[in-house]
């Protein structure tokens, strides 16, 4: 191969993997869904229909959304555990309060390894205690997590 068509071939190969890790990033940007959530003095609220999502004009659950709050640093984890059931957790490691990711029904901690279950109970070290959890209540439509 000469020189000038390695560098065309390397360039080539360059622009492809930079299009394939953009389109890798958005479509790890979509698993990660922030809800829309209202805030008062006592809870956060937000309705049951933030888990449902249109996906090629077929409707699927989220078995996950996360919401901010003022009163935290981090996200808090709203998952549900069944059709009725849901928990929250706050996204903060207990080990040195790194921002957990939520993965599948696992919680994991980016710097240390540590592994949650989705209602914060510690899998793996090095974190020994469980995370945070919220009261939650429900009616009809909406989830009200509170502090
Ligand atoms: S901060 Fe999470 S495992 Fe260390």
């Amino acid at each position: 191969m000469k020189r000038k068509q390695f560098i065309k071939t390397c360039g080539l190969a360059c622009l492809c993997s930079s299009a394939s890790l953009s389109l890798l990033l958005e479509s790890c940007a979509n698993t990660t869904y922030f809800a829309k959530s209202e805030e008062s003095d006592k809870y956060l609220s937000l309705k049951k229909s933030e888990f449902t999502q249109t996906v090629k004009n077929k409707q699927t659950e989220r078995t996950f959304v996360l919401i901010k709050s003022d009163k935290f640093n981090f996200p808090i984890c709203v998952s549900r555990t069944n059709d009725q059931t849901y928990c929250a957790v706050l996204l903060e490691c207990t080990h040195k309060s790194c921002e957990l990711r939520p993965q599948g029904n696992l919680l994991i901690c980016p710097c240390h390894g540590s592994e949650f279950t989705n209602t914060g109970i510690v899998q793996n070290p090095p974190a020994e205690e469980n995370l945070k959890t919220f009261i939650i209540k429900t009616d009809h439509d909406t989830i009200y997590i509170f502090f």
